[in-house]
C-alpha cells in the first residue's frame, strides 16, 4: 500500500524530471520565440507572476505593450516586480493584485476588484503554484496542490469567463492558458480520494494537480467550441526551470539540483517562452485544446483525452467550489 501510495509516485516523478533534463541536454533546450507584433491595448492577468516563470511572463507581455495584472499572494515580492517590470519595459500599464489562491474567498474578491476596473480580459495565464509542499491544507480545506493549483485556477478561470467570452471577437480570440508539467505524466486522478488524505504522497498529489489541469483544459475548449465563444484554452509544459519551485525538494534534491541547475535547467525566460507563445502568437489564432512544449503542439498523457473523466472532473470541481455546472 505504501509502496504504491507513496514510493511509486516518486520514482514516476523524478523519472519524469530526468527524462526532460536529458532531452534539453541532448535535443532542443529551448525555443526561441517568434516575432510577435505589438499587443497594446490587451489586458492579461498572470497568476504569480511576482516570480519565476510568471514573472518572465509578465514582463514579456508588458514590452509587448499589454497591460498586466500580477495576481499574487505576496504584496512586497508584487510591488517589487511591478516597480522592475516598468522600468525595464517603459510600460506603465502593470499592477499587482492580491489574490491567494488557496483561498476561494480570496479568489472571488480578486475577481471583484478587477471586475470594478472594468477592463476587458484578452489573456489569462494560470500559472501560479505549488510543489511538493507537506501535508497542508488550502484555506477551504483542500490538499494543497489540489486546491491551489488546480481549483483554485479552476474557480478563478470560470468566474472571469464572462469577461474573457466579452473580451474575444471573432478576428482576436481572447487565450487561456494553463501552465502544467511533464509530471502530469505519471499523475492519476484518485477520484475517492482527491485530497490524498489516505497515504499523502507530495508527489502523487502534484503530478495529480498538473493532470487535472490539462483535462480541465481539454474540457473547457470543448465547451467554449459547443458554445461557438471567441475564447480558446490551451495547456503548456515549460521544461524543467531554474526557479524557486524547488524549494520543498528533499536536501539531496536540492544539492543536485543546485549543481545541475545552471547547465541544464532552462533559465526562466526560457521556460516562459511557450506560455508567451501561447498568449500571443498570431500563428495560435482560434486554436484550442492543445498541449504545448516547446512552442509545438504535443500528445498529451493517454488518459488526459478521456471524455467521461473530465467531464467528471468538471461536476465534482464545480461542487467543490461551489458553482453551477457549465461553463
Ligand atoms: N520550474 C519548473 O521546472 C516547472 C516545471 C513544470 C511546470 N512548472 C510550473 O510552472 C509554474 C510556475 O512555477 P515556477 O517554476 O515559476 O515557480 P515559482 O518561482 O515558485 O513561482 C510560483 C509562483 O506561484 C505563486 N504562488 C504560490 N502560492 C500561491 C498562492 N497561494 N496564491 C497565489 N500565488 C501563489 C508564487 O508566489 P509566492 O512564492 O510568493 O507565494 C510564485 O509567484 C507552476 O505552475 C509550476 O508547477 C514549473
Ligand atoms: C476534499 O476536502 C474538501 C474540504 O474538506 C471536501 O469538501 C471534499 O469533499 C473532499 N473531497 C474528496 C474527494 O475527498
Ligand atoms: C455531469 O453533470 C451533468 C449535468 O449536471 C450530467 O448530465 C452528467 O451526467 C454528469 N456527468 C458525470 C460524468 O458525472
Amino acid at each position: 500500500m505504501w509502496l504504491r501510495a507513496v514510493l511509486l509516485p516518486i520514482l514516476r516523478v523524478y523519472y519524469t524530471g530526468l527524462r526532460v533534463i536529458l532531452q534539453q541536454v541532448y535535443g532542443r533546450r529551448a525555443f526561441s520565440l517568434p516575432v510577435i507584433p505589438s499587443q497594446n491595448g490587451k489586458v492579461a492577468i498572470v497568476t504569480g507572476g511576482a516570480k519565476g516563470i510568471g514573472y518572465s511572463t509578465a514582463k514579456h507581455l508588458s514590452s509587448l505593450g499589454m497591460h498586466v495584472i500580477i495576481a499574487g499572494n505576496n504584496e512586497a515580492e508584487g510591488s517589487e516586480a511591478v516597480t522592475r517590470i516598468q522600468q525595464d519595459t517603459h510600460n506603465e500599464k502593470v499592477e499587482f493584485l492580491y489574490c491567494d489562491l488557496a483561498s476561494m474567498k480570496s479568489i472571488r474578491q480578486f475577481v471583484q476588484i478587477f471586475k470594478a476596473k472594468n477592463l476587458c480580459l484578452h489573456v489569462l495565464v494560470n500559472n501560479a503554484g505549488v510543489m511538493l509542499v507537506p501535508e497542508r491544507k488550502t484555506a477551504d480545506g483542500f490538499e494543497e496542490h489540489f486546491g491551489l493549483n488546480y481549483l483554485g485556477h479552476f474557480l478563478l478561470t470560470n468566474l472571469l469567463l464572462k469577461t474573457t467570452k466579452e473580451s474575444g471577437t471573432e478576428n482576436l480570440n481572447a487565450r487561456i492558458i494553463t501552465v502544467s508539467s511533464a509530471t502530469h505524466y505519471v499523475g492519476e486522478l484518485n477520484f475517492d480520494d482527491l485530497n490524498s488524505s489516505c497515504c499523502y504522497s507530495p508527489h502523487g498529489a502534484y503530478a495529480q494537480s498538473k493532470l487535472a489541469l490539462v483535462m480541465f483544459t481539454y474540457y473547457l475548449q470543448r465547451q467554449l467550441s459547443e458554445d461557438g465563444c471567441y475564447v480558446t484554452a490551451n495547456v503548456v509544459d515549460p521544461g524543467v526551470v531554474n526557479t524557486d519551485l524547488y524549494r520543498n525538494v528533499c536536501w539531496p534534491g536540492r544539492l543536485v539540483k543546485w549543481m545541475a541547475a545552471r547547465l541544464f535547467f532552462k533559465t526562466a525566460e526560457e521556460g516562459a517562452a511557450t506560455s508567451i507563445y501561447a498568449s500571443v502568437a498570431p500563428e495560435l489564432e482560434g486554436i484550442g485544446g492543445c498541449y504545448l512544449y516547446n512552442g509545438q503542439k504535443t500528445k498529451s498523457a493517454d488518459i488526459s483525452y478521456n471524455e467521461d473523466l473530465q467531464r467528471k472532473l468538471w461536476n465534482e470541481s464545480c461542487k467543490m467550489v461551489g458553482i453551477p455546472g457549465s461553463a
